[in-house]
Order: structure tokens, then sequence, then C-alpha cells
């Protein structure tokens, strides 16, 4: 077993006990090869993900996060560091990670709804006909889509098939879901009312969440953990703790200041590194 990132065992509020992180992802490198060049997507990034944790990637863009996001799937290797879920390196995709993507077309137009969540639990034999059906069901009922359980994609609005996706991810009980800006498609209305969602599903399931966006605000709405890149390469800027915020902080001054501070340790270029790690305290405290 490998012994857990520097800093990264954390204990739990509830308890005395240590909680080992759930992922961890140390000093990883992550490079695109093609016949030209080699395209550097991240430099020696670390960071640990503990059970239950809604944890979010926040950069701009090119700055590595889907990238990151597809080798924590075990879609792609790191060219340097590792990858470990519950202390096993990361080496291909696998069912206790599942991926839920920006595009909503992910859903095949001939299944209907249900089929589409009963689907990878049968390619993966994860359960047979009659359970995998059951679990559909549930999940579908848990993102409020029960109704429309025998309806084909096309008859659903974007929200609607954000829904599905996410229960297809659920019903396959992962260890970790992994959402690469799943609401990046949708209206700020729909947008807003998924990231409610989502938040009401985590209180009820308490799964762990490893969430992509480049909005500072969803950031602080669906995180109680924000890991900053700079531009690319990524590299780590700061962590920051965000779990007192929800959308009811949304204007408040304290979740303004934050994500002010957020964006001038994202894009201010002129400080150095002294600097960072002193906001980076100031928001810890401040939080
Ligand atoms: N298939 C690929 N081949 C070559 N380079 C790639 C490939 N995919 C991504 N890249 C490069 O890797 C870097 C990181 O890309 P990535 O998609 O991870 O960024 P991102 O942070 O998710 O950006 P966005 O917010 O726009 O989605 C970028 O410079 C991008 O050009
Ligand atoms: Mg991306």
């Amino acid at each position: 077993m490998n012994a857990p990132l520097p800093g990264h065992t954390v204990s739990n509020p509830d308890s005395a006990a240590p909680v080992r992180a759930l992922l961890e992802v140390d000093r990883v490198s992550l490079e695109y090869r093609t016949p030209q060049r080699v395209v550097r997507a991240t430099h020696e990034v670390s960071f640990a993900v503990d059970p239950a944790d809604r944890f979010v990637l926040l950069g701009p863009s090119g700055c590595g996060k889907s990238t990151l996001l597809k080798a924590a799937a075990g879609f792609i290797a790191p060219s340097a560091g590792e990858i470990r879920l519950d202390g096993v390196p990361v080496s291909e995709p696998g069912p206790d990670r599942i991926v839920v993507f920006q595009e909503f077309d992910q859903l095949p137009p001939w299944k209907t709804v249900k089929q589409n969540v009963m689907f990878p639990l049968l390619a993966s034999r994860t359960l047979g006909r009659k359970e995998a059906e059951q679990r559909a069901l549930h999940y579908l009922d848990k993102v409020g889509l029960a109704a429309f359980a025998d309806a084909y994609p096309h008859t659903l609005s974007g929200g609607m098939k954000a829904r599905v996706a996410i229960a297809r991810a659920l019903a396959m009980q992962p260890k970790i879901l992994l959402m690469d800006e799943p609401f990046a498609a949708l209206d700020a209305l729909t947008r807003r009312k998924m990231q409610e969602e989502l938040l009401a599903l985590w209180e009820e399931v308490r799964f762990t969440l490893l969430f992509v966006t480049h909005s500072i605000e969803e950031a602080l709405v669906v995180g109680n953990r924000i890991l900053l890149l700079s531009p690319h390469p990524g590299r780590v800027r700061a962590e920051v703790h965000s779990h007192q915020f929800s959308l009811h902080s949304l204007g408040g001054v304290a979740f303004q200041q934050t994500a002010q501070r957020i964006h001038r340790l994202l894009f201010d270029e002129q400080v150095d590194q002294p600097q960072l790690d002193l906001r980076f305290q100031d928001i810890r405290l401040s939080c």
C-alpha cells in the first residue's frame, strides 16, 4: 500500500479515526503525443479526494481538467506520477469509476430511458436483467424521471437527459462519480436547477464526486473542496474549502468575496508564489 499524500490524511469530523483518501492523484503529468509535437496537459498535479467529497477541478480552458478526469477514469495513462483508487493504481477503465460527460447525446436514441440506465449494468454483467431493471427504476425515481422510464431520449429536454445520464451513472454505484461540465450545455435556469438536484441527491446518497467546471460560481455551489489549476499546462495553484456555500449563498457578500479571490488566484499572473500562499491562507481562513 502506498502512503497517503502528505497533508491528505484527513480527520473525519464525526470520528477520531483518520480517513484514507479514496482517490489519490500523485504528481501526475499528462501528455498528448501527436505526430508533430507533445502537448503537456498537466504538470505534476497532486490532490486527494476523500470519501463523500464533492471535489471540484476548476481552471481556465485548456488547463487539463478533462484530461485529469479521463486519467482518473483510466482512459489515459500518466506520463509521470500515479493515480490510485483505494490505494490501487488506476491502469484501465472500470465500473468503479463512471464518467458523466457534457454531451447529453451520449444516450443511445434507440433505447428507452430505462434501457439506457440498465445498459451499463447488463453490459458489465453487474446485475441480471430483473435486478438491473429494479435498480434502474430506483435511480430514475431518485432523479424524478420514474414516469419517463419508457420514453425515448429525443422526447426529453436537456435537463431530463442530464438526469438520465446521472441516474445511469449512479445506478452502477461507482466508488467515484466523475462529471465533466455536465450542465454546461444547459440554459442558466436549468443549470441552477440541476445543481440543486445534484446536491439534494448527494445529501441522500452521499456518493463521492469529482466534478469539472470552469465556472467559479458553479464550483462554489457544487463543491466542498475546490482545486484551482493554472493555465496550460495545468499545475495546482491552491485548494479552497467551500463546504459552507450553497445555492442560497449566491449573491451574498462572503460568496462574492471568495469568488473574487478565486478569480485573482486563477488569473493574476503578477502574483508570485509566496504571495499566492498567503492569499491561499487568507481564503481558507475567511471561508
Ligand atoms: N486529443 C488531444 N490531442 C492533443 N492535444 C489535446 C487533446 N485533447 C486535449 N489536448 C490538449 O491538452 C490540453 C488540455 O486539454 P483539456 O481538454 O484537458 O482542457 P480543459 O481544462 O478540459 O479545457 P476546457 O475547459 O476547454 O474543457 C489543451 O492544451 C488541449 O489542447
Ligand atoms: Mg474540458
